[in-house]
């Protein structure tokens, strides 16, 4: 973790509450001027207040220490709007049906941002009977190569992993409307409505 907790994060949260310094120091069985203290950067909460204080902001600990208050509404209502995480240490790959707060080898990882397929990340598509076959013309080296092509529509999320020095060809079971994503380790994520 890159950060433990930030008084902008403290104070951010309390607003949003509608707590005032007081208020919080209660919950928390501290004193007002400490809080005040968190918040300027002049002091930090002891460990053992840090899941009394995200219970008490009304968050889970991984938003009160990445700072990033998630809302998701209905998360399982539509898998189109899967997002992914991917770790550039590890190359963990995750799949999330909203926005979370994820970390992965200790650094929080942010959610990844699709740009539209070009160039050598376009995806040939060939069809045969209920199968889509893709090969694309990529490098699969050790530092340059695609980590996973996925298929996401409504109801489902495909995902194939890839390996360098394989093949840059996967199957999927491709139905009605989606996206077809590929991450490459060097350009990112990229997708393509269908
Ligand atoms: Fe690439």
């Amino acid at each position: 973790m890159d950060a433990y907790v930030t008084g902008a994060t403290i104070r951010k949260l309390r607003e949003a509450k509608k707590l005032t310094q007081a208020q919080l120091a209660e919950k928390l069985d501290v004193s007002d001027k400490a809080i005040s203290k968190w918040e300027t950067g002049k002091g930090l909460p002891d460990i053992t207040l840090i899941e009394p204080l995200a219970a008490a902001l009304g968050v889970s600990l991984m938003e009160l220490l990445s700072g990033d208050k998630i809302s998701n509404h209905n998360r399982a209502a539509n898998m189109m709007r899967t997002v992914f995480y991917v770790c550039p240490v590890c190359g963990n790959v995750i799949p999330a049906a909203g926005q979370a707060a994820i970390s992965c080898c200790g650094i929080p990882l942010p959610q990844l941002e699709p740009e539209e397929m070009s160039g050598e990340h376009m995806v040939p598509i060939e069809s045969v009977e209920d199968e889509q076959f893709i090969t694309l013309d990529h490098p699969m080296s050790k530092t340059h190569f695609i980590s996973f092509i996925a298929w996401i529509s409504g109801d489902r999320v495909e995902l194939v992993k890839l390996y360098p020095e394989g093949n840059a060809q996967c199957r999927l079971h491709m139905r009605g409307h989606g996206y077809l994503y590929l991450y490459c380790n060097r350009h990112g994520l990229m997708r393509k409505r269908l």
